[in-house]
């Protein structure tokens, strides 16, 4: 004898059910709505996009990490009249010795654009935790900048990343740099979650935009380095103009020190910072088995040793948890690759972009699920990582307002403004995280979140707080 409840039963009961998944299972989804404005790029003669004054004057000055533990920098910059000189002079703060490096030059071509002389120049051997300064260029157009080295890479050494995704060059997107810039917990390094310039939002990806991208962000990135991570924006596939070769424009112009973690490949790779072991993945190079991607990470994860950085980061662009309309599920066959490594080897946080919009997860995991199983909900894992999502730089294709409802449990915030975060590394145990909405002003957080590090610390974490 079974159990048939009648009909109105029946109703009741998915009535009960339903609300009780709309009412407790989500997330917070942000009250706060942005007013309506366009997202439009700022005009090819803004200050911002200025070209230095001078003869051949080096431009688009910016640095990155140029090993696998913080002791060499690569220095980036572009000439426009000649070639010039490829030596980087710099040297130690307070002291009168003056070093040289030597770079190398390169450029492209790109349908009918033809790029300035691009130049990389990697100083090595540099002392730990010490300001340098460097001058790049010749004669009366000389530029000098600075920039400080990590501490030496260990346990509890502080450090604090920047968070930036989809920047642009939108006035929203000054906007944001200048908000990263105010900040008073001062970012010493910028995680970069791909998108740059949206050249290729323009007729024949008018290369052009990657100029004037470079020049608006070298106040931020000549001084401090941007670590790079690829995005679709960076592709500049175009066949219908006979651009073939995908990341052109992006890897003339970005280097990484992808060599030192054993990588193939520029757009995926590793580097320890203070604390932080950063893990750099590339959402649009292939990543299945067998592939140099997958082959690569399969033997790096295994190689990262808690007891020297604690904290391990990855970076993506295209989320794998993501409960905006906008990209929803594009990232799911990499999550599904690499997932259970991740909660194998309990990986921190991921950061990643693409939505242009802001999102945090619960600690989750959807691992289970084997095609027959039918067992395909997340669910909490203290072993698993929290995803954000922070496209939201401010790029001109706008916010991503459209949100899947109800929202689901694994959300654990989401609103749709631009802004930045910093995540703040106090030790092996904690790291202080939080969002800034560029609304507001630069000091206040609209959501913000202890971290306790899932090797040394994997209690559960306090309710965040997020208006
Ligand atoms: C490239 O081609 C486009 C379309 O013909 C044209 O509008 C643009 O001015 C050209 N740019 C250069 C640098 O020749
Ligand atoms: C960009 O922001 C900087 C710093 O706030 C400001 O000086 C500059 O005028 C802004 N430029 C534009 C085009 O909005
Ligand atoms: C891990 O790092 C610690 C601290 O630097 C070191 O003592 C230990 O030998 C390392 N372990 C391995 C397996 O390399
Ligand atoms: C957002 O949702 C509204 C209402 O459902 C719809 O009209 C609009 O087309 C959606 N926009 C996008 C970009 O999906
Ligand atoms: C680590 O940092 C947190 C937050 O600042 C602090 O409460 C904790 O005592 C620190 N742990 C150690 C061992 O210093
Ligand atoms: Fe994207």
């Amino acid at each position: 004898m079974g159990f048939f409840p009648s009909l109105p039963t029946l109703i009741l009961f998915t009535l009960v059910l339903n609300s009780a998944l709309l009412f407790c299972n989500g997330g917070k989804t942000s009250v706060y709505i942005r007013k309506e404005e366009k997202t439009v790029d700022m005009p090819l003669g803004s200050d911002v996009f200025r070209v230095p004054s001078g003869y051949n004057a080096p431009q688009q000055v910016h640095i990155t990490q140029g090993d696998h533990v913080g002791k060499a920098v690569i220095v980036s910059w572009v000439t426009e009249d000649e070639p010039g000189s490829n030596t980087v002079l710099y040297w130690k703060k307070g002291s009168d010795e003056k070093k040289k490096a030597e770079g190398k030059v390169t450029s492209y071509k790109y349908y009918n654009y033809t790029s300035g002389y691009i130049h990389h120049c990697t100083i090595k051997h540099l002392e730990y935790n010490t300001k340098y300064y460097y001058v790049v260029g010749d004669g009366h157009s000389m530029r000098k900048f600075w920039f400080t080295t990590p501490p030496e890479v260990g346990p509890d050494v502080p450090y604090t990343f920047g968070l930036i995704g989809d920047l642009g060059q939108t006035f929203d997107s000054n906007s944001t740099l200048t908000h990263y810039e105010q900040n008073p917990q001062k970012g010493q390094t910028v995680l970069f979650v791909g998108d740059l310039s949206y050249a290729d939002n323009y007729p024949f990806h008018n290369n052009v935009r990657w100029d004037t991208w470079a020049r608006f962000v070298e106040r931020s990135v000549a001084y401090q380095p941007w670590i790079w991570t690829a995005g679709n924006h960076e592709l500049d596939f175009a066949p219908e103009i006979g651009e073939t070769k995908p990341y052109k424009p992006f890897t003339h112009r970005y280097h990484t020190p992808y060599q030192a973690s054993g990588s193939t490949s520029p757009l995926w790779y590793s580097i320890k910072r203070a604390s932080a072991y950063i893990i750099v993945l590339s959402s649009y190079s292939a990543y299945g088995k067998y592939t140099p991607q997958y082959e690569w990470l399969e033997a790096e994860l295994p190689k990262v040793n808690r007891s020297e950085t604690p904290w391990l980061i990855v970076l993506n662009h295209s989320p794998w948890y993501n409960s905006y309309q906008y990209h929803f599920m594009e990232g799911e066959s990499m999550r599904v690759m690499y997932e259970p490594w991740f909660v194998q080897y309990k990986v921190d946080v991921v950061f990643a972009g693409h939505v242009h919009a802001y999102e945090r997860s619960e600690r989750v995991s959807n691992i289970a699920y084997n095609v027959v199983n039918g067992i395909c909900t997340p669910v909490k894992d203290a072993s698993a990582p929290v995803y954000i999502t922070i496209g939201d730089g401010g790029n001109i294709e706008g916010l991503a307002i459209n949100m899947t409802q109800p929202q689901p449990a694994y959300s654990a915030y989401r609103e749709a403004s631009f802004g930045h975060a910093i995540f703040d590394i106090k030790n092996r145990t904690h790291a202080y995280y939080n969002w800034h909405r560029n609304h507001d002003g630069a000091a206040v957080e609209a959501d913000s979140m202890w971290f306790y590090n899932r090797f040394w610390h994997p209690a559960e974490e306090p309710a965040s707080h997020s208006h």
